[in-house]
């Protein structure tokens, strides 16, 4: 840039930070905002799940412009999305793929808050925050899931909102209210839109901030747990850390060309991964008189409906469901170990993280398959083993002989 354009550059600048505190903010959240220099591989899934947010907003707003919410013609203007509009496949495919990719990126980055402790102590509201996100994300998907009025979306309406009618004196109420109607309909279709492409959307951009928000207010924490704003040099600086931009938005940078080289991968040559991300019942239009031989939710659900069809009453299923959320809620305060990061727990921790990840993965592929005696009789023992983990934390954690901690961060 030539010494005039920077001039003007700089009175641009300084006409706006009269009026809008810009450069304190990139200061304050960029440019010196130093982030511990060990950041690793698992350090890119917050950045990527923020690239996937605006992702399914972008190729969202895209969509409801040529898709109708009526019980009538829902399922033909997918069609017509798919086959008439310019490229609408792509924005179609991007968004069915964007879903999953969704839940890929924030169960790995709620999988290394997990291994590293970054739900402790002064880090509690980020993994809140975080978990409401991920409630929200829930109902965001499922919600997403019916507008395409296809055989899954409506049945899978049809078994999700009839756990209401389990729940004691109030279920069919509730159920009706839920619904918009006696049964599944084009009510209830048009309120689950309303609710997917404005009001969670709306909710989740908020949440997304004030996570962000929260974790800035403390700082982040790093694979080795521990504080690096401990150690300052004299002007206040952490000895371990460095300014995330320029240093972490590029490295940011190269995980996004290879995360986008993946879900390319995905998008344009196998959309539907198998019937893993749309399921082939899907592409057959709703028939409330034929109910398809396999209900199940999509894959990122199918942990908590193993746990649902382990329980043999359907309310204690239902409970059981809703514990199964609830309880990565408390984590903060089930964890008693006086360090943070898996590398200096014990082997109680290690074994349990194991088992943990075992059980979740094996739920999942539970909750996919079709009942059998041996496939319930194992989701209970999972289940057993799920909920084990958390409610054994308090004790396995203190229990266990932890590593002493490095003076300075590792690596
Ligand atoms: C839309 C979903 C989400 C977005 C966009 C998001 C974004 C981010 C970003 C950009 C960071 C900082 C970079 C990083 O540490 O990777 C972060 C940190 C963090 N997030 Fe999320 N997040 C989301 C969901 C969640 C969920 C579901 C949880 C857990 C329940 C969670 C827990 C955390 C924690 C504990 C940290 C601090 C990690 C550390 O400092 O070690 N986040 N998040």
């Amino acid at each position: 840039m030539t010494e005039k354009a920077l001039n003007k550059q700089g009175r641009l600048m300084e006409w706006i930070d009269k009026r809008y505190p810009w450069t304190a903010f990139w200061k304050k959240h960029l440019s010196e905002y130093y982030a511990p220099r060990n950041f690793n591989f698992w350090y890119f899934f917050g950045s990527f799940s923020l690239l996937v947010f605006v992702m399914q907003i972008l190729t969202g707003i895209w969509l409801v412009m040529e898709y109708t919410p009526t019980g009538h013609e829902s399922f033909a203007s997918v069609q017509h999305i798919m086959r008439e509009v310019r490229y609408g496949w792509l924005l179609r495919f991007m968004h069915t793929t964007g879903a999953s990719a969704f839940f890929v990126v924030v169960y790995l980055h709620m999988y290394r808050g997990l291994i590293y402790g970054s739900y402790k102590s002064p880090r509690e509201l980020v993994w809140l925050i975080g978990m409401i996100i991920y409630f929200a994300l829930l109902i965001e998907a499922f919600t997403g899931y019916v507008l395409p009025w296809g055989q899954m979306s409506y049945w899978g309406a049809a078994v999700i909102t009839s756990f209401a009618s389990a729940v004691p004196f109030v279920g069919d109420f509730v159920l009706v209210w839920l619904r918009g109607d006696f049964n599944v309909s084009g009510v209830t279709l048009h309120r689950f839109f309303s609710l997917h492409v404005i009001a969670i959307p709306l909710f989740l951009a908020v949440l997304i901030f004030v996570h962000l928000v929260a974790l800035h207010q403390v700082g982040s924490n790093n694979p080795d747990g521990i504080e690096i704003k401990n150690k300052k040099d004299k002007n206040g600086v952490p000895l371990d850390g460095i300014p995330f931009h320029p240093y972490y938005t590029v490295k940011d940078l190269v995980g996004v060309v290879v995360f986008l080289f993946v879900f390319s991968l995905v998008v344009f040559f196998t959309p539907t991964l198998g019937g893993l991300f749309i399921e082939p019942d899907n592409f057959v239009v709703a028939n409330p008189m034929v109910t398809p031989p396999e209900i199940s939710p999509v894959w990122y659900m199918t942990p908590f409906y193993a746990m649902l069809r382990a329980i043999p009453n359907k309310f204690f299923g239902l409970i059981t469901m809703a514990a199964a959320i609830a309880i990565m809620f408390v984590l903060p305060w089930l964890d008693r170990s006086p360090v943070r990061s898996i590398r200096y727990k014990g082997t109680l921790s290690k074994i349990a993280i194991v088992i943990f990840v075992i059980s979740f993965i094996t739920l999942g592929y539970l909750g996919h398959e079709s009942v059998s005696t041996l496939r319930t009789l194992l989701a209970r023992i999972f289940t057993i083993a799920y909920f084990g983990f958390f409610l054994l934390m308090p004790f396995y954690t203190r229990m266990e002989k932890t590593k002493p901690l490095p003076e300075r961060v590792t690596g």
